[in-house]
């Protein structure tokens, strides 16, 4: 491995180790993803076996691609990020070498037990009490490292993307303790301490701030960072920013109601979170337009470098994808889409086009940089892994949303003696061509990553003589 980049000053090792594992994860948890939507079109693929089957690996998924590969590349920029716009080096080499090692742990603590069906059965809270614990421990571990680094900083304002990532930090502690509250009965079985539709309403609330801070506040830090330094332009407005991030961090907290439409929480508040979620549509777009006016004057960069390419294009799937959530917020519009695919393809919008691509546009901003190379090894093939990624999520979207609107309709149409029009099975059939449609944009996306995994490989390994790093390697 090249020492080139070994900066006097930041520590690089930490960042370096969470990239990579950003892609290796990455890979992981989109195989699992075209794994379990292939057996939505071929059920063989089950295997009859019962830690395959498409139950234990749904949530397997999940967890790896939110927990791994996004908390992979949240941990990553958050230390390449804070360090350079702070000019000072992490304050603890060895707790943050504890929660690189630490949080692998915890990925391969659940890729072990969610198979094995050992879970919590709350949607994205599935991990047994131990490995909630040890996630506890890290957590804490990075808040230190993070906002000690910020407290010891050298320049005067604290910029607005470590603004985002301590919003994300702070707000996931809270979320991850107070919905794991749970009775252990065994070591591998505990029993939430909350009742009935209580029990619904702190998931929810937690469900959906996962949302608003793990899959969205982080990557808005993000955001602040890499879309400036790409484009070689200051962000649009600071003031904006600012204003978005209280925006945004106050509206959220009140939305998750939207979960549990015409269920039994009281109506009051499933009104309340319709309405703010409505509101939401205003922070999420203001810091939408913030990062791509942020182009202004530089968008004809975007013909020759497809780096800025990913991340503008999440950008515009972030927009997108925080209309539509506002939309199926409306109790009428989710009367429709709700349990149906319409809802897996707003949750890829946010996934794939947002989420994953401004990581891949930030983890490629950030390797050369990393490993002290001038650029990644081959830009054709960050180019086709741009084609790749886009194809692969317009796939995706349009095959749920057809899907989900067929399915919807076909499950409220009545005869007129009020007997169903259509049988289950009739609109499972009818979702088959969308099924398969989804499995192959799946499949086209994670080609990409492929790509990206070789890619990085060949920048890495490659002996190059460039000198270390970017030139602003003590500027932000
Ligand atoms: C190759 C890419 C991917 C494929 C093929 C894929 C496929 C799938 C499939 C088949 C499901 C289950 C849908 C169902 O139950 O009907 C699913 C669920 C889910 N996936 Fe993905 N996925 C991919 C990437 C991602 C990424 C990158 C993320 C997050 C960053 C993500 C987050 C989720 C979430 C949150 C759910 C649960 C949705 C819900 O319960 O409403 N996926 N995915
Ligand atoms: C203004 C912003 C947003 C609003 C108001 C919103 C609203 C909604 C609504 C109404 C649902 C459907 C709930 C249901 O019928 O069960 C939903 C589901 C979901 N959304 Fe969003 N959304 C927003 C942005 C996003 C973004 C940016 C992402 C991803 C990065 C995302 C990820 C998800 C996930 C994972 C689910 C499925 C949860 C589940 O049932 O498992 N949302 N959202």
């Amino acid at each position: 491995m090249s020492t080139a980049a070994e900066h006097p000053t930041y520590n690089y090792k930490v960042v370096r180790q969470f990239a990579i594992m950003t892609v290796v994860w990455g890979i992981v948890g989109m195989a699992v993803g075209v794994l379990i939507a292939s057996q939505l079109v071929w059920p063989a693929l089950n295997f009859d076996t019962a830690w395959l089957s498409f139950g234990r690996l749904r949530p397997l998924h999940t967890n790896a691609v939110i927990f791994a590969f996004g908390g992979c590349a949240l941990f990553a920029t958050s230390y390449y990020v804070v360090q350079r716009t702070s000019q000072v080096r992490l304050i603890s080499d060895k707790l943050a070498a504890f929660t690189f090692w630490g949080w692998q742990l915890v990925i391969v603590s659940a890729a072990i037990t969610l198979p094995l069906g050992l879970t919590s059965s709350k949607e994205y809270a599935e991990l047994e009490w131990p490995i909630d614990l040890l996630i506890t421990v890290v957590w804490v571990a990075y808040a230190i490292v993070f906002m000690g680094t910020v407290k010891v900083r050298k320049t005067s304002h604290i910029y607005v993307g470590n603004w985002f990532y301590m919003g994300f930090i702070l707000t996931v502690a809270v979320l991850h303790i107070v919905n794991s509250a749970a009775m252990p009965v065994t070591l591998f079985k505990s029993y939430s301490v909350y009742p009935g539709a209580v029990d619904a309403m702190v998931q929810w609330w937690y469900g959906h701030n996962a949302v608003g801070f793990f899959l969205t506040a982080g990557f808005l830090g993000m955001m602040y960072y890499f879309v400036p330094k790409q484009s070689g332009r200051p962000i649009y407005s600071y003031r904006l920013s600012v204003v978005h991030f209280w925006a945004l961090i106050a509206t959220y907290m009140w939305a998750g109601g939207h979960h549990l439409h015409y269920t039994s929480l009281p109506d009051f508040a499933q009104t309340l979170g319709m309405v703010m979620s409505l509101i939401l549509l205003a922070p999420s777009w203001g810091g939408m337009i913030n990062g791509m006016m942020t182009l202004s004057g530089a968008w004809h960069k975007l013909r020759t470098d497809p780096i800025l390419r990913f991340l503008v294009v999440s950008l515009s799937f972030y927009g997108m994808s925080t209309f539509e959530g506002p939309m199926m917020a409306i109790k009428t519009v989710n009367a429709l889409s709700h349990y149906t695919d319409w809802t897996i393809g707003h949750v890829h919008a946010g996934a794939l086009g947002w989420v994953a691509m401004i990581s891949i546009g930030s983890v490629y901003h950030m390797i050369p940089k990393l490993w002290g190379k001038t650029q990644m090894a081959s830009v054709g093939l960050i180019n086709t892994h741009f084609w790749l990624a886009t194809i692969g999520t317009v796939l995706y979207i349009c095959a749920m949303w057809v899907n989900g609107i067929l399915q919807g309709l076909m499950w409220r149409a009545v005869n007129e003696d009020g007997t169903l029009t259509y049988s289950f099975v009739e609109a499972l059939e009818a979702s088959h061509p969308g099924y398969m449609v989804r499995a192959l944009g799946g499949a086209f996306f994670l080609t990409g990553m492929i790509l990206m995994a070789y890619n990085v490989w060949q920048t890495v390994r490659k002996d190059s003589k460039a000198p270390v790093a970017s030139s602003s390697a003590q500027t932000a």
